[in-house]
């Protein structure tokens, strides 16, 4: 599929599969989340420009490669996307981020925005959007919406789980984005979960359910 990253990755397929199973506590499951987003990290900043710097190891001077200036910032979509974000941001400490509330509001599942608060130069940031579930895509288009109003140009999105239907209307929004996700399930059910999935996410990571 165009513009969609498929992780296939040994660890990440074998770390899903834990994350799925119904009889994971939470403790367990944050964790899980947590390396799971260590290794979606690795994949989604694959490509970022180096540069190279004079160091001096303790033989001789050498011009290390060193990630070239732009500066990123992990944007989660709350509640959920938070634990993919601070798992990323363990790898790329100088992360800003950009917090973004959406609801699902249940009758007409359209996401609805209650808080957005990012850095102000985001037209010079990487964009990192994050959300463990691509289910319908309201939430990431709306959420990618906001941030484009606030000037932000590149922009990638990484979940865990997609929904061919969220992936099929994020790539219809915003074609210029791209995804990374762990799996491509099969679908969504009547009340917008994905199936077979992982449940839902927030509720697993903080316990609420
Ligand atoms: N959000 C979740 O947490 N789980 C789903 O299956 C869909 C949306």
């Amino acid at each position: 599929m165009d513009g969609v990253h498929w992780v296939r990755h040994p660890l990440v397929q074998h770390k899903l599969s834990l994350l799925r199973d119904r009889k994971r506590a939470s403790g367990e499951f944050r964790r899980l989340v947590r390396e799971l987003s260590m290794l979606l990290a690795y994949e989604v900043t694959r490509d970022l420009p180096l540069t190279t710097e004079r160091i001096e190891t303790p033989l001789e001077p050498f011009d290390a490669p060193k990630i070239e200036g732009k500066k990123l910032v992990l944007a989660p979509i709350l509640r959920a996307g938070i634990a993919l974000a601070e798992g990323m941001q363990e790898l790329i400490p100088s992360a800003r981020f950009a917090h973004i509330g959406l609801y699902r509001d249940h009758d007409t599942l359209e996401a609805v925005e209650y808080f957005f608060k990012a850095p102000k130069d985001l037209p010079d940031r990487l964009v990192i959007v994050t959300d463990p579930m691509l289910a319908t895509g309201n939430s990431a288009v709306a959420a990618i919406d906001r941030l484009r109003a606030r000037g932000a140009r590149d922009i990638r999105y990484v979940c865990l789980l997609a929904a061919p239907e969220g992936i099929r209307h994020l790539r219809e929004a915003h074609p210029d984005v791209p995804i990374w996700t762990a799996a491509i399930d099969r679908g969504l059910n009547e009340k917008g979960y994905i199936m077979p999935g992982l449940g839902d996410a927030g509720d697993r990571i903080y316990g609420t359910s």
